[in-house]
């Protein structure tokens, strides 16, 4: 599933990270490519552990644990903290795959990337290219929101980042290890937990259908989930 959760960030709080974020240090991305991504990886990013990063990141972090369709959907049990990336000149991310396991910095704690989130702060006029190109069952899906809108998707999707050609594209980026690992399972959740949320307002709290309903999501959710 390809779900965009709309303003993660209010224009306030983008163009606060903006004024930061725009005078930044930023370092070649290729300081932490992999090999293979090395061949396709062009672009920038903050340098892991930096303050900005640390602060933005966990200003992201306050904001998702507060947001219903967020957690709805990615049934959350570990986040890696917020990375930033910027993309100018040309910049591109070639068609790769998201790495399945990673160590969460400064811990000895793993992470399986079960989805991947790109949360965009750059408005689309503000450059050319830069369309994060996400394959799925249906074809190619071209993804460019709204500054403080955000992506999730599948971490196992091929996905690449467009050039950019005229402009900045700045992002932050992270992956998220779900209490429900397969996307089919956390997709069928997602659709019953919505259906319920949409059926509330209009339904006694009590109505014994309503209870049935909740009752089997939470009774799949003990089924599926991974703690
Ligand atoms: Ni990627």
């Amino acid at each position: 599933m390809l779900i965009a959760i709309d303003q993660v960030l209010s224009l306030d709080e983008v163009r606060q990270f903006r004024q930061v974020l725009d005078a930044a240090e930023w370092e070649d991305g290729l300081n932490t490519a992999g090999t293979l991504a090395r061949a396709v990886k062009r672009n920038q990013q903050l340098p892991d552990g930096c303050d900005t990063a640390v602060q933005l990141g966990q200003h992201i972090l306050r904001r998702l644990a507060a947001h219903p369709l967020f957690i709805s959907a990615a049934l959350p049990s570990k986040i890696y903290p917020p990375k930033f990336n910027r993309y100018t000149g040309g910049g591109t991310y070639g068609a790769h795959v998201d790495s399945a396991v990673m160590q969460i910095p400064g811990t000895q704690l793993t992470l399986r990337s079960d989805l991947s989130a790109t949360l965009f702060l750059a408005e689309p006029d503000e450059y050319d290219g830069g369309e994060l190109e996400i394959e799925g069952p249906f074809g190619v899906q071209t993804v460019k929101l709204a500054a403080g809108d955000m992506v999730l998707y599948p971490s196992s999707s091929l996905h690449r980042v467009t050039p950019v050609t005229r402009g900045a594209r700045i992002a932050s980026f992270f992956w998220i290890e779900s209490l429900v690992t397969d996307d089919g399972e956390r997709t069928l959740l997602f659709d019953l937990d919505q259906a319920i949320q949409e059926l509330t307002p209009s339904t006694d709290a009590d109505d014994p259908r309503l209870l049935k309903l909740s009752g089997i999501y939470h009774n799949l959710l003990r089924r599926w989930a991974r703690t």
